[in-house]
């Protein structure tokens, strides 16, 4: 388990990048209320993996894609934050992104998606303690 105080945006970024560029795993999930920081950890995380495109929140679209640089791998970035239905997440096709070796997974709102959700799947969560910093623990 790791733990954190992030006293800021770009610290709560560096943790990310750090965390991407030594972790071995590739399904995180990300849990913690609005604003608390899990779309400014994605950013961080796709710095670390040298993603030069911008990251956005998937918050509409759901998922977002963005090819990891000099690798076959693809960086997904969900959020299930307006996920009405468990069923949608067949055709998002979620399965099949889960269990593509070649798919590094970040996912916001999670725990709507819990049992789809593999063992090996790394929790990360955000606590707000005021409006610059943030609890991040990661298990
Ligand atoms: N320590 C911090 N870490 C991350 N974001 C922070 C921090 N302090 C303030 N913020 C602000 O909180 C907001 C977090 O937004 P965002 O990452 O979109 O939240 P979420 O995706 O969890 O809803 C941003 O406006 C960011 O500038
Ligand atoms: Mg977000």
């Amino acid at each position: 388990m790791q733990k954190y105080i992030s006293h800021g945006e770009d610290e709560t970024k560096k943790i990310a990048e750090k965390f991407a560029k030594t972790t071995k795993n590739h399904i995180f999930t990300l849990i913690g209320e609005l604003g608390a920081g899990k779309t400014i950890f994605v950013q961080g995380f796709a710095k670390g993996l040298r993603i030069t495109e911008k990251i956005i929140s998937p918050t509409f679209v759901l998922i977002r894609q963005h090819k990891i640089p000099a690798t076959t791998k693809v960086l997904y970035h969900i959020d299930l934050y307006r996920l009405e239905n468990i069923e949608d997440l067949q055709q998002l096709g979620l399965d099949e992104i889960l269990t593509d070796p070649s798919s590094i997974i970040l996912i916001e709102w999670a725990e709507k998606a819990k049992s789809f959700l593999p063992k090996n799947t790394v929790w990360i969560y955000f606590e707000t303690i005021n409006a610059d910093q943030r609890r991040i623990l990661i298990k």
